[in-house]
């Protein structure tokens, strides 16, 4: 696996491999690899001819009193699990190569990224498309991977890629999650043990609205009010939002039809912690 820690080096690995047509697939990460970040590797292994993914725990999407300074950083057992994974190239640059003293451009999406988590943490998705652009244009690939645990941040790529022109395909794969239904994360790690059991409230409230949904139940009022008495349970959950939108354009629905996504923000004693559910009604799936 090459290791490139500056633009210049991964340019030079990445242009001549363009000018012979071999497929680029990119999986950007913040590391503290899990399961979840595996299973996008693994796709994109299989779908790609020259594999890159990148580790940068991104200062410009944390806000000033999120968990930037404590976000887990595993390198080299990161390393290892690429390694293993046939990764091609790992791009880990440092804060100053992403971002020169001078750096004052960013990209904003404006209408997807001011609703969900976007409220509670402002600023968070213009960091996000900002650096996602920058590694854009560095790698260069051709097919990059997301996973829909961060369903809003997928849609805000997407919507990214299509007004900017990147001429990149976007695919979204489905949340990778423990046995007991809690979806990876590396914020997990964050948990205690009593944090880890009332976690189980996102899965758990999901689980409880595709019942609801499978018995006939349409009132998307009526199904956030009973995920929200339902929660209750869980004493160390305090709720961010629990929303049900349009899958599209993230808007607020009323009636659950066509395709929705059922989103929650949960924080457990400060560790904030998201989930959702796609809820596909034409083809009575939910993923
Ligand atoms: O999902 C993440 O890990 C990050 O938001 C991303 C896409 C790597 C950008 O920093």
């Amino acid at each position: 696996m090459i290791i490139a820690r500056s633009i210049k080096k991964i340019r030079e690995v990445i242009l001549p491999l363009k000018q012979q047509g071999i497929t680029i697939g990119f999986v950007p990460t913040m590391g503290a690899l899990h399961e979840g970040h595996l299973s996008l590797i693994k796709k994109a292994r299989i779908q790609t001819q020259f594999l890159v993914v990148s580790i940068f725990v991104n200062p410009i999407q944390f806000g000033p009193r999120e968990d930037f300074k404590v976000y887990p950083r595993r390198l080299s057992r990161d390393k290892k699990l690429l390694r293993q994974a046939g990764v091609d190239l790992l791009f880990y640059p440092s804060a100053s190569q992403m971002y020169k003293q001078d750096f004052s451009t960013y990209v904003e999406e404006t209408t997807l990224s001011h609703v969900l988590c976007g409220l509670s943490r402002p600023g968070h998705f213009r960091g996000v498309t900002t650096v996602v652009a920058k590694l854009f244009n560095i790698v260069t690939p051709d097919i990059s991977y997301f996973g829909q645990k961060d369903y809003q941040q997928a849609q805000i790529i997407k919507r990214m890629v299509a007004d900017l022109n990147f001429n990149i395909k976007i695919k979204v794969l489905p949340i990778v999650r423990d046995k007991d239904g809690l979806a990876l994360s590396s914020r997990n790690s964050y948990l205690d043990k009593i944090s880890r059991q009332q976690a189980l409230c996102l899965y758990r409230a999901l689980q409880r609205a595709k019942a609801l949904i499978a018995s006939g139940e349409r009132d998307a009022v009526r199904i956030k009010k009973n995920i929200r008495l339902f929660m209750r349970k869980f004493s160390l959950a305090k709720i961010d939002y629990v929303e049900i939108v349009d899958a599209e354009t993230l808007r607020e629905v009323k009636v659950v039809k066509k395709k929705v996504v059922i989103a929650l923000a949960v924080f457990i004693k400060g560790v904030r912690l998201i989930d959702n559910m796609l809820v596909d009604m034409k083809k009575g799936r939910f993923i």
